[in-house]
């Protein structure tokens, strides 16, 4: 595994980081969290992303990490760089969603009962929260920080001009922004036009999330929608995103990927790797998933005729 310079900072994140949002719930079975856990780790994914809300039920991935981490990892803490988030609704009435400081520092309180850490290593706000103001948020995280709660801090998902001011907040009271976390894919690429730059010029480390498109940019739905896949659940990933054009997309890329020698879900890893982004996190449901996304770093270049060609695939 090859690790790179998160932004200015000193902190270095595996070129692939491993996110907990699906899979590693008390829905999910625990061998094969563990399993796909001890996987990365021994694989040099030295960074685990999860949240408050990542399950299901909300709450149970970081119950799960921590008793993987207490049974199998103890040891290995002060190798590890773990992430919490709160910004999303995880409980009822007021105080339970957004940006608040009440509901920032409760929920980094609850996150680390949960996973029975002492610190967080980045902790984010989630996302921007137009109902709360800025200032307040991030002294939040500031605060979280000088509590000894959280060694860094992050955020994801903001709009660029509130990125840039969250920035300038953080730099002022001397608790850089390490990192900003986005989504960003062969098929999505906003964030890596309007993001990327403010968060590269302001010293940010950029790290992506739903490299595969939550599967959509992998196999996993050429011969229909298996059952326990995510496009089942119906949920973050709806049926009738499935639909021809979806997987005619995905045809073509394979052919890409097959002449590069690579899987789909291993070239969309790589490209995104090509870029000036410092992780990827991807997400799986089996080892053998995890094992073909790790592969995705034996081949980051890419030549201008290949990204050309990939470039063209989105227009029929
Ligand atoms: N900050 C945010 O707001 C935010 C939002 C979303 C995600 N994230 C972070 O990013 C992480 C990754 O997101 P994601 O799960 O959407 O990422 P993703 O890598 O785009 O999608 C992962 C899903 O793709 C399928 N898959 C993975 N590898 C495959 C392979 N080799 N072949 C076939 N199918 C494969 C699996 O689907 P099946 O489960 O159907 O097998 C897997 O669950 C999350 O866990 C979380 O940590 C952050």
């Amino acid at each position: 595994m090859e690790y790179r310079f998160s932004g200015n900072s000193g902190l270095q994140l595996p070129l692939i980081s491993l996110g907990l949002w699906h899979n590693f719930g008390n829905e999910d079975p625990f061998d094969t969290a563990r399993a796909m856990l001890l996987h990365a780790w021994e694989n040099g994914v030295t960074h685990f992303d999860i949240a408050n809300n990542y399950g299901p039920a909300p709450g149970t991935a970081e119950i799960t990490f921590g008793k993987v981490l207490r049974e199998d990892l103890v040891s290995h803490r002060d190798e590890m760089i773990i992430s919490s988030k709160a910004g999303y609704w995880m409980w009822d009435g007021p105080y339970g969603n957004g940006g608040s400081r009440k509901y920032m520092i409760s929920s980094c309180d609850q996150s680390l009962l949960r996973t029975g850490l002492e610190y967080f290593d980045i902790f984010y706000s989630h996302r921007y929260d137009p109902n709360t103001p800025i200032e307040e948020t991030m002294q939040a995280l500031v605060d979280i920080v000088r509590a000894g709660k959280a060694l860094y801090v992050g955020i994801s998902n903001y709009p660029a001009d509130k990125q840039k001011e969250c920035y300038d907040y953080l730099h002022a009271a001397h608790v850089p922004c390490v990192i900003s976390q986005y989504k960003a894919n062969i098929a999505y690429t906003n964030t890596l036009e309007q993001n990327l730059p403010v968060a590269t010029d302001n010293g940010s480390g950029f790290i992506c999330f739903s490299p595969l498109a939550q599967g959509l940019l992998t196999n996993r739905y050429v011969n229909g929608i298996p059952a326990g896949s995510r496009a089942s659940k119906n949920v973050f990933l709806r049926p009738e995103q499935i639909n021809s054009e979806a997987i005619a997309y995905a045809q073509k890329l394979t052919t890409i990927a097959a002449e590069r020698g690579q899987s789909l879900a291993q070239m969309a890893i790589s490209w995104l790797l090509a870029k000036d982004v410092t992780s990827v996190i991807i997400g799986a449901s089996s080892v053998a998933q995890l094992e073909d996304n790790l592969q995705a770093i034996n081949n980051i270049v890419f030549s201008d005729e290949e990204l050309r060609k990939i470039d063209n695939c989105k227009t029929r």
